[in-house]
């Protein structure tokens, strides 16, 4: 019989709650939501549903405080965790949030061993080594969301600088999620055009500090947490491109096996997704300017992965 893809999404958080919202709306999937907050959960998912009637959708969106009704998800999302503060760097979340991304993990395998696991937790690169090591799943099956939404950004601040629709725009980020990402904009065009026909170098270059500071503008001003629409949607982006089996490209975290010239480490390249999760890492000719950003980058990430390990 056929059935509807099922997406269980771990934190009913900010990130977690809206990329059930985006699921609903765009009736991709059954939704659970899991969360160890007592009723946030449950209550989130109910009022999701209820507004079913009003959008048309027919999904069914449930929540829990426990993993079983998450058996045999096609995806998972794993959005739990701590998120940044002000003056809080994604790097000062990693000890804290390896542990909750760890106890999920354990969960999630045990109910969805074939499962695709997509990670949002911060800090990214270094969540999502966590979650395969923890998962022992293959590389297909562990993604991490960066990319999109730091694609996304970019995409934004040219396109409002260039006074042109942000649908013309194209473009992506390469590199860890973090202050050391990579802009790609060699490979950036409008509409085909290469970018510099459009701006100055200044200009790009600003456009390139702002996205590598997106993250932080946005919890500057919101205080108390950080971006959630954006991420969410990017999220939803990876997740649709899997469950429709639509063979995207687009840039996610993914477990290197000398691609680039880097091994055993996640970071934020091209891949093709699709229903068997990350199906190809695209291999793009790099200038010496970016193999060397990518290079630190990497390293970057590298670095949280050892004191993960207890090395530094
Ligand atoms: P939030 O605080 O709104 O939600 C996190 C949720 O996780 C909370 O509801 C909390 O109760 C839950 N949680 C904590 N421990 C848990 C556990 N052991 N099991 C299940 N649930 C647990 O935070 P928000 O804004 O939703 O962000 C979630 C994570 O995503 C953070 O680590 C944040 O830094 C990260 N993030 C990553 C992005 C990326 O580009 N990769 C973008 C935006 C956020
Ligand atoms: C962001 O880039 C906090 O990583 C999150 O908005």
């Amino acid at each position: 019989m056929l059935r509807r893809p099922k997406v269980s999404i771990v934190g009913a958080g900010n990130v977690g709650a809206t990329a059930a919202h985006w699921i609903a709306a765009k009736e991709l999937a059954d939704v659970v939501l899991v969360d160890v907050a007592e009723g946030i959960p449950q209550g989130k998912a109910l009022d999701l549903m209820q507004a079913g009637p009003v959008e048309d959708f027919d999904v069914r969106v449930t929540g829990s405080n426990d993993y079983a009704p998450t058996e045999n998800s096609d995806v998972v999302v794993i959005t739990a965790g701590l998120p940044r503060k002000p003056g809080m760097s994604r790097d000062d979340l990693l000890k804290t949030n390896a542990n909750i991304v760890t106890q999920v993990t354990q969960q999630v395998c045990k109910y969805s061993p074939n499962g695709i696991l997509v990670v949002v937790s911060n800090p990214l690169d270094a969540m999502a080594y966590v979650a395969k090591k923890v998962s022992g799943f293959p590389r297909n099956r562990v993604i991490g969301m960066a990319g999109v939404l730091d694609s996304a950004r970019f995409c934004t601040f040219v396109a409002e600088a260039a006074g042109v629709s942000v649908e013309d725009v194209h473009g992506f980020v390469y590199g860890g999620h973090g202050d050391t990402m990579v802009p790609m904009t060699r490979y950036c065009s409008i509409s085909g055009v290469p970018l510099e026909k459009f701006l100055s170098p200044e200009k790009i270059s600003a456009i390139v500090e702002r996205t590598k500071n997106g993250g932080a503008e946005i919890v500057n001003y919101l205080k108390t947490g950080s971006a959630y629409y954006a991420p969410s949607a990017a999220t939803v982006q990876m997740v649709e491109a899997i469950i429709k089996d639509k063979k995207r490209v687009l840039p996610c975290a993914v477990w290197l096996e000398g691609e680039y010239g880097l091994k055993n480490l996640f970071v934020g390249v091209l891949a093709k997704l699709g229903a068997n999760g990350m199906e190809k890492v695209i291999e793009l000719d790099l200038n010496d300017t970016e193999k060397n950003n990518l290079k630190k980058s990497a390293e970057s990430v590298q670095g949280l992965m050892n004191v993960l390990e207890g090395k530094v």
